[in-house]
């Protein structure tokens, strides 16, 4: 299949399929060309980075109640935010979005480029692509734990991981669409969470099945392959 076929199927199943969720903005406003506040994006992608949709939820609601905006929170002693963060882990990650919120506070916003967002305080690979796929629709790719999985089996990639990686990203550049890069980038995310399973994946409704090279194997749960064991 072309690429363009496999974006175009995954974008029209995320129209009718995409979950729900706070940081999201709903189809409708999508329809309409707005994009999502890059504020929440970037907060809720470093959220996700070590923890659960289902846990971050609340936890993200609660954070944007209190610090509508960057500005808001760069306003905050370093003490509140990282009282807020308590239980979710990684403090680093806590005392890192203080001072980035500081630092766009100071150059007047969120830039819109992978490059220029990678700068800043801790803002990574992963999460430069996210922001600027999905709050700005930059063509960005956006590789994750999810992501990983579904590109792995749909181009049948045996290379164990981690080695995979350079070639999951490679593959994952291949169909990945000039336009509605953010929601491809979920699209991916959410077929990964909710079909593209790590254990008895549900091939049967998954919209790529017909071009996923390890479905048409039937060996889909042996991608992404595994680390060999180190010997004793
Ligand atoms: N995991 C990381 N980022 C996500 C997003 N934007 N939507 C759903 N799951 C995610």
């Amino acid at each position: 299949a072309s690429p363009k076929r496999v974006a175009k199927a995954l974008l029209d199943w995320y129209d009718s399929h995409a979950r729900d969720l706070p940081w999201r903005i709903g189809p409708k406003a999508r329809k309409l060309g707005r994009r999502p506040d890059p504020y929440a994006v970037w907060l809720s992608e470093v959220m996700l980075q070590q923890t659960t949709v289902a846990t971050v939820k609340p936890r993200f609601e609660r954070f944007l109640k209190r610090w509508p905006t960057v500005e808001a929170m760069a306003a905050a002693p370093l003490d509140d935010v990282l009282g807020e963060w308590a239980g979710l882990g990684y403090y680093a990650r806590a005392r890192n979005l203080h001072k980035c919120a500081v630092a766009v506070t100071e150059r007047g916003g969120f830039p819109d480029t992978e490059e220029e967002l990678k700068i800043l305080p801790g803002i990574g690979d992963y999460t430069a692509a996210a922001v600027a796929a999905i709050a700005f629709d930059r063509r960005a790719v956006v590789v994750d734990g999810n992501i990983e999985r579904v590109v792995a089996r749909l181009f049948a990639i045996d290379t164990p991981m981690p080695g995979a990686k350079p070639e999951i990203k490679a593959r994952a550049d291949d169909i990945w669409p000039d336009l509605r890069s953010g929601d491809f980038a979920q699209a991916m995310m959410d077929l990964g969470a909710g079909v593209c399973r790590p254990k008895t994946p549900l091939c049967l409704i998954c919209p790529i099945s017909s071009v996923c090279d390890a479905y048409t194997q039937g060996n889909q749960e042996d991608f992404p392959v595994r680390p060999a064991k180190k010997p004793k």
